[in-house]
């Protein structure tokens, strides 16, 4: 399949950053099917395309032909077999559960077109977790973005040892048509590039927070205003959710049973009291209702 051949994207899952990936894809002109079996979260995604559009042209980022273009090329949906039984690309973007992953990935290969690649776009569950499930491993790879997904520019694709030359070639051409600068990682690591440094950054901002060196503000302005980077490692924390860093944590320590990579008490912590940032309006910061 060439990248002139993909009409049809389908995202599975529409959180924090399937919503995302599916209205960038249908302002970049591909037909998109977003779906997902909870029908609050549907709402929440289209209600979001729905401000986010005329915001873009507001901004006169886009014009109004090209945000209907877009609004037209949207449809959300809970039914699978539905979204994905035309798709030529599928980007599976939900919960970060293998055994989740590991069922979507089966059904998604009995309802897909034969030709269709299957990605998926986990923060750090390798595609090898899920491409045996498959019956099409060499087209199975992990297309990882970053959040948020309509605006940075970087998209992870990492080739498994089952993942065809042509596949991760396509994923790259894919994100490059996204206006995304793809990256490309010849074998599967855990983390893969960005969250393992990400994560070097965050524990050691987490261990002087717990060792009650500075305030969270005062480390995250010491990182914008010293080091440039955009946001801090806690506000950055609370925007891609404290669930997922405890996860991603969780994950790593279980891998290599080194208690160095065991989540952090304050992590655990906002964890269990489900302060998990902007998604439940407390984190780091408050964020009120
Ligand atoms: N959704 C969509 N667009 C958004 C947005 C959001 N949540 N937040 C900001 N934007 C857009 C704005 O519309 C604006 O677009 P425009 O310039 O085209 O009009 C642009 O981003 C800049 O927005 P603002 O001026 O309001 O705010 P900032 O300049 O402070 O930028 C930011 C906000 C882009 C989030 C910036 O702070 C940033 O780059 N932060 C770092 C984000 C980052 O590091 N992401 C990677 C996280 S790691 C990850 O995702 C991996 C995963 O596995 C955990």
């Amino acid at each position: 399949m060439k990248i002139d051949d993909i009409r049809k994207v389908c995202v599975v899952g529409a959180g924090n950053m399937g919503h995302q990936i599916s209205i960038l894809a249908a302002i970049r002109g591909y037909r998109v099917s977003c779906v997902d079996v909870n029908e609050k979260q549907l709402q929440k995604a289209r209600g979001f395309a729905e401000k986010y559009l005329p915001g873009r042209v507001a901004k006169k980022k886009l014009t109004e032909d090209q945000a209907r273009q877009a609004w037209d090329n949207l449809e959300f949906n809970t039914d699978l077999k539905k979204a994905a039984g035309d798709a030529d690309f599928v980007i599976e973007a939900a919960t970060e559960n293998l055994e989740l992953k590991r069922k979507i990935f089966e059904k998604l290969d009995q309802v897909a077109p034969p030709h269709a690649v299957l990605a998926t776009n986990s923060s750090f569950i390798v595609s090898s977790m899920v491409a045996d499930v498959t019956s099409r491993p060499g087209k199975v790879c992990n297309m990882h973005f970053f959040n948020p997904a309509l605006v940075m520019k970087c998209v992870e694709v990492v080739k498994g040892p089952h993942t065809s030359e042509e596949t991760a070639a396509l994923a790259m051409e894919l994100a490059r048509s996204l206006n995304k600068e793809p990256v490309e990682l010849q074998k599967e690591i855990y983390g893969f590039l960005v969250n393992r440094i990400l994560s070097a950054i965050n524990n050691e901002a987490l261990y002087l927070l717990d060792q009650g060196v500075a305030s969270a503000q005062d480390i995250d302005s010491a990182v914008v205003n010293a080091l440039g980077h955009p946001m801090g490692p806690f506000k950055l924390q609370d925007l891609t959710g404290i669930d997922l860093t405890y996860h991603v944590m969780m994950e790593r320590y279980r891998e290599t049973g080194d208690p160095a990579d065991k989540p952090s008490p304050t992590v655990v912590e906002k964890y269990v009291k489900k302060e998990w940032g902007q998604k439940t309006g407390k984190g780091f910061y408050d964020y009120g209702k």
